[in-house]
């Protein structure tokens, strides 16, 4: 059966749920996960209030996964749809926020949302395992309202420029030397998985734009996350500081036209 056939693609689905979900209880224990300072809290409401603007809205988390990024939009008042396909991170979500947000377990690729649903969308880290990305932002497109904003913060995690590998040789070197724990569970299976990514060659932020434009949005336009990651850097061990700073993260903001 040739790699491109639809039941392959619904067999890596099944198994990038499965890895997450496997990594659900100790994913908060990572930095860059679980806001873990008041000072990343306050990072975050910037970015959000910058993209979204400060009156209350309603806000679609894709990929809630343990519910950080709900975590940001509640303490700004927003009014949270939380989506995750893995029902071991949604109930982690559901377990810190209860019933202020609404929670959905579901998949962000084919969304049940009538037309029009959001004022805005938001999702962190996502993007780079989408299995088919055109589809989903189709989708995300029609659910948002004329004029809404979608907020989509990720990175490239497969290419690593010289200068970052050798960065993140070093801090992984020093969390060794330390005998702090890695958390990174099941290489295998995130090995094996991002070899049939769509984006197995990496993400990149002019990659998403185009597909975001063709998908329909426009004034697409870089979002500051960095504020959120030097915010992280800042409580995170010497060794998480470092390895934060080894990959290429970015975030772009972009509107469904009024
Ligand atoms: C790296 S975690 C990010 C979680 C959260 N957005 C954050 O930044 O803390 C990725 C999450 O995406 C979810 N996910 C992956 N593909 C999905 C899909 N097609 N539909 C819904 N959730 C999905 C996983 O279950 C996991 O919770």
């Amino acid at each position: 059966m040739s790699s491109a056939a639809p039941h392959d693609n619904f067999t890596l689905k099944e198994e990038i749920r499965a890895y997450w979900s496997a990594r659900a209880e100790s994913f908060d224990l990572s930095y860059g996960h679980a806001i873990k300072s008041d000072r990343e809290l306050r990072a975050f409401q910037r970015l959000l209030r910058d993209s979204f603007g400060a009156e209350p809205l309603d806000v679609l988390d894709l990929a809630c996964g343990t519910g950080e990024i709900t975590r940001a939009l509640l303490s700004l008042k927003h009014r949270v749809t939380a989506l995750d396909f893995s029902e071991t991170m949604l109930e982690r979500a559901r377990a810190k926020h209860g019933k202020a947000a609404r929670f959905r377990l579901g998949d962000a690729e084919n969304l049940l949302d009538a037309d029009d649903s959001y004022d805005a969308l938001i999702t962190r880290h996502l993007v780079w395992t989408l299995t088919d990305p055109e589809a989903a932002f189709t989708q995300w497109f029609r659910v948002l309202r004329p004029g809404g904003r979608l907020l989509v913060i990720d990175g490239d995690w497969v290419n690593r420029s010289r200068w970052q590998a050798l960065v993140n040789r070093f801090g992984t070197w020093l969390r060794d030397r330390r005998g702090a724990p890695a958390h990174q569970i099941d290489a295998d299976t995130h090995a094996s998985i991002t070899k049939r990514f769509y984006f197995n060659e990496g993400l990149s932020r002019q990659r998403l734009e185009d597909m975001l434009t063709a998908a329909g949005f426009t004034d697409i336009a870089p979002a500051d996350y960095g504020q959120v990651v030097r915010a992280q850097q800042m409580t995170a061990p010497l060794h998480d500081a470092i390895r934060l700073g080894s990959s290429t993260r970015f975030a772009l903001l972009a509107r469904k036209r009024a």
